[in-house]
C-alpha cells in the first residue's frame, strides 16, 4: 500500500477525505511511503468508505451467513478494488443495479489471507458481496452454553486485531483505512447482540438488531458479540454488559468507569463516541482488554471483587484516543497504539487513585519490560527490541510485546520529564485532536514531535532519543527509574524472610486481616522472592497467603509459575483449573513455557493443553500450539 504523505505538516494517510484533497505537491514536500505489509489492499486506486452488514447468526453451523455492501471511492480510471479475505467463502458479487460483478481470489499467503479483486464497472460505486464465514474463521470463538458463567445459551465473540477481521467480513483490512459502518443483525430469539457500535441494552422480541457506527475506524475494530447478556447502566453514559449471574459484580468491580472517562477528559480533550461501556466475557476471551468503539471487551479475570485491576479499564478506555481516534498506520507502528495508551493509562490511575499507586503499576511495567527485552535480544529476531518494527512476511501478533507498550511507555514518559509535564500535556492534547480520526506513522510522529514540541518551546531537538528508543535495540541507559516506598518496604520484607526472620513475625494475624497490602504489593512480593524456593518454602506461604486460592488472577498466574518451577504438587490440581477455564493468553504462554522447561512438565503441559485447548480462541491456541510443538 503506498500513500503519499507530506512532511511536517498534519496530514495523515487514507482517510476518506484522501481523494477529495490531492497530494501536495509543494517542492520541500518530498513524498512519504506508508507500506502496510498485512494487506493486499491498494487503496490509492479504490478505497471502501462505508459497510453495509446484513448477517445471520447462526449457532447451529457456527457460521455467519451475511452481504456486505461497501462504498467506494475510487480513482477515475480504476478498473478493480481489492480486498481482504480470509477463509470466506464468497457467494456472489453485484454492484448498486443488482448486476453481477466478476472476481477472484488470490493466492492465500501465510498469516495473510488472500485478495479479493473485484472488477469494477465505470459507474460502479457499491458493491455487493453475498458470503459466509467457514469453520474455524480465526477471529471468532463460537461457545457452547458449557463454556458460559450461565450454562444455558451459546456465546460468539469477535476478536479483530489485528488482522483477522477478513475472517468475518471482507473488508480492506489496514489500520491506515477507515470507514463508517451500519448493521442489521439477525440472533436466535432471546438473545442479545453487540456491537462496536451504538448498541441495545435490552433483548429484542425477534432477534434483530440495528447498529450504527458513523464516525469513521479501521476495520481491526469492527467486533460483534452475541449472548445472554444484560446491561447495567453506571451513569449517564457509562455501562457494563455480562451475563445475568456476573452482572453485578461487574458493576461494583468497575463503578469507577465515570471517574475515569472525566479524568482522561481533562487530560486530553473530550471523549469522541459518546458512550464508554464495558462487557465482561466469558473466560476464554484471549485477551485482558478489547479497546472495541463505544464497547471494550473484557476478560471476567479482571473481576477481582476488590477493584485492584481495573487499571485495564483505564487502558481500554484510553486507547479511545490514543488508537481509536490517532491510529498507528501500520503494525510496524504499533507502539503508537499501545506505549502511548499505556502512558495515558498510567496518567488516568495517577488522577484517580493517586501518584504513589500509580508508581507501582510503573515499576511492574518496567519488570516486565527488562524481562522481556533480554527474552527478544537473545532470539531469533533482537530487532524486535526496537519501537520501529518490520513485520513484513510475519504475522503482526509478533509485535505484541512488552516493547510496544512499556518501551513505549518509558519513551514517552522520558519526553515528559525532559519538556515538563505542562508542556507535554499541551503537545498530547493537541496531538489527539489535531489528528482525530487519522492514522500516523512513526516518522510522521517525530515529525510532528519536533516542530510542535520541542521547536514550538525553543528546545532543542535530540536525534539520538529516537536513534536509540525508536530505532535502536534493547533498553537505553536513560531509561527513567520510577520509585515506589511501597515496594522498596515488600522488598525489605523480602530480604527479612531471607535472612531468617520467620513469615509470622513478619506478619502478624493483624496485618494479614488489615490487608494493608494492595495486589501490587503482593504480585512485587511473589516476583522478589528467592530463586532458591523449594516445596516447604512454598507450603509454609501457600499455608499463611493461600495462594494457591486467590481470587486475584494476577496473583494466581503469577504464583502458579512458582508452583510449577518449585514442583509444589499441592497446587497442581488448581493449575489444571486455572489453565482448563482461562484462555487469556498473557496468562496462559508463561505457565506453559514454564512446563515445557523440563521433560516431565511437558508432559504435563501436554496432557493439560488436551482437555485445555477446545475451550481457547485461535489467538491463545495458535501461540500455544507453537510453544508446544502441537499439531492439532
Ligand atoms: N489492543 C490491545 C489488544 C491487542 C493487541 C489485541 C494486539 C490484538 C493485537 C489491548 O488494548 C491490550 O493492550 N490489552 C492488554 C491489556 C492491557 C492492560 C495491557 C491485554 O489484553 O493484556
Ligand atoms: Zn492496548
Amino acid at each position: 500500500m503506498l500513500i503519499p504523505l507530506k512532511k511536517h505538516i498534519k496530514v495523515l494517510s487514507v482517510s476518506v477525505l484522501f481523494f477529495a484533497c490531492s497530494p501536495p505537491t509543494t517542492p520541500e514536500i518530498e513524498p512519504m511511503k506508508i507500506v502496510d505489509h498485512h494487506t493486499f489492499a491498494k487503496p490509492e486506486i479504490a478505497v471502501i468508505t462505508h459497510l453495509n452488514w446484513d448477517a445471520d447468526i447462526n449457532f447451529n453451523t457456527k457460521t455467519i451467513s451475511a452481504e456486505a455492501t461497501l462504498s467506494i471511492t475510487k480513482s477515475k480510471d480504476a478498473k478493480e478494488i481489492i480486498l481482504d479475505i480470509n477463509g470466506l467463502s464468497i457467494a456472489s458479487i453485484k454492484d448498486e443495479n443488482g448486476k453481477g460483478l466478476t472476481f477472484e481470489i488470490g493466492k492465500e499467503k501465510p498469516f495473510h489471507g488472500s485478495p479479493l479483486t473485484v472488477h469494477l464497472k465505470n459507474n460502479t460505486q457499491k458493491i455487493s458481496i453475498r458470503y459466509s464465514t467457514i469453520a474455524g474463521a480465526e477471529a471468532l470463538q463460537w461457545l457452547n452454553p458449557k463454556q458460559t458463567a450461565d450454562e444455558k445459551y451459546p456465546f460468539l465473540f469477535t476478536q479483530s486485531q489485528a488482522i483477522l477481521a477478513r475472517s468475518w467480513v471482507p473488508i480492506q483490512d489496514s489500520p491506515g483505512i477507515r470507514f463508517t459502518y451500519n448493521a442489521h443483525v439477525k440472533v436466535p430469539e432471546g438473545m442479545l447482540a453487540l456491537m462496536s457500535a451504538t448498541n441495545p441494552t435490552k433483548v429484542s422480541d425477534n432477534g434483530v438488531y440495528d447498529f450504527v457506527m458513523d464516525k469513521p475506524i479501521p476495520a481491526y475494530l469492527l467486533a460483534l458479540t452475541v449472548g445472554d447478556i444484560r446491561y447495567q447502566k453506571l451513569s449517564e453514559r457509562t455501562g457494563v454488559y455480562a451475563e445475568p449471574s456476573v452482572i453485578q459484580a461487574a458493576a461494583y468491580e468497575f463503578a469507577d468507569m465515570e471517574q475515569m472517562v472525566e479524568a482522561a477528559e481533562k487530560l486530553y480533550g473530550p471523549y469522541q463516541w459518546e458512550v464508554y461501556d464495558l462487557i465482561v466475557l466469558p473466560p476464554s476471551f484471549p485477551f485482558g482488554g478489547m479497546e472495541n468503539p463505544m464497547l471494550t471487551f473484557a476478560t471476567p479475570t479482571i473481576l477481582a471483587g476488590d477493584r485492584s485491576l481495573v487499571s485495564l479499564v483505564a487502558h481500554e478506555l484510553a486507547h479511545s484516543w490514543s488508537g481509536n481516534l490517532v491510529t498507528n498506520a501500520t503494525w510496524d507502528d504499533f507502539w503508537l497504539n499501545e506505549g502511548f495508551t499505556v502512558y495515558f493509562e498510567q496518567r488516568i490511575m495517577e488522577a484517580v487513585y493517586g501518584y504513589d499507586y500509580a508508581e507501582m503499576l510503573a515499576l511492574l511495567s518496567l519488570q516486565n519490560l527488562k524481562e522481556e527485552v533480554e527474552t527478544i535480544l537473545t532470539g531469533d529476531h533482537p530487532e524486535d527490541t526496537k519501537l520501529k518494527l518490520n513485520l513484513e512476511g510475519r504475522t503482526p501478533d509478533d509485535g505484541m510485546t512488552a516493547i510496544a507498550y512499556d518501551k513505549g511507555y518509558y519513551f514517552l514518559r522520558l519526553l515528559e520529564e525532559k519538556v515538563g509535564r505542562e508542556k507535554f500535556d499541551a503537545f498530547l492534547k493537541d496531538y489527539f485532536t489535531s489528528n482525530a480520526f487519522h492514522s500516523m506513522t512513526t516518522e510522521e510522529f517525530i515529525s510532528q514531535l519536533n516542530v510542535k514540541l520541542f521547536e514550538k518551546n525553543g528546545i532543542p531537538v535530540d536525534e539520538n532519543l529516537y536513534n536509540e528508543w525508536i530505532f535502536g535495540q534493547g533498553l537505553p541507559a536513560n531509561c527513567p527509574q520510577p520509585v515506589s516506598d511501597r515496594f522498596t518496604n515488600v522488598e525489605r520484607v523480602v530480604e527479612d524472610w531471607i535472612n531468617g526472620t520467620t513469615i509470622e513475625e513478619l506478619f502478624t494475624p493483624e496485618d494479614l486481616m488489615a490487608q494493608t497490602w494492595s495486589s501490587h504489593e503482593w504480585l512485587h512480593f511473589l516476583r522478589s522472592l528467592p530463586e532458591d524456593l523449594n516445596k516447604e518454602k512454598m507450603a509454609k506461604l501457600d499455608a499463611v497467603f493461600q495462594f494457591t486460592y486467590s481470587r486475584n488472577s494476577e496473583i494466581l498466574a503469577a504464583w502458579m509459575v512458582l508452583v510449577i518451577k518449585h514442583q509444589y504438587n499441592s497446587g497442581y490440581e488448581n493449575l489444571e483449573n486455572f489453565l482448563v477455564n482461562t484462555g487469556r493468553r498473557k496468562f496462559l504462554s508463561p505457565l506453559y513455557a514454564e512446563m515445557a522447561k523440563t521433560e516431565t512438565g511437558l508432559v504435563m503441559a501436554k496432557a493439560i493443553y488436551e482437555k485445555a485447548r477446545p475451550n481457547y480462541h485461535f489467538v491463545a491456541s495458535s501461540t500455544i500450539d507453537k510453544m508446544l510443538d502441537w499439531k492439532d
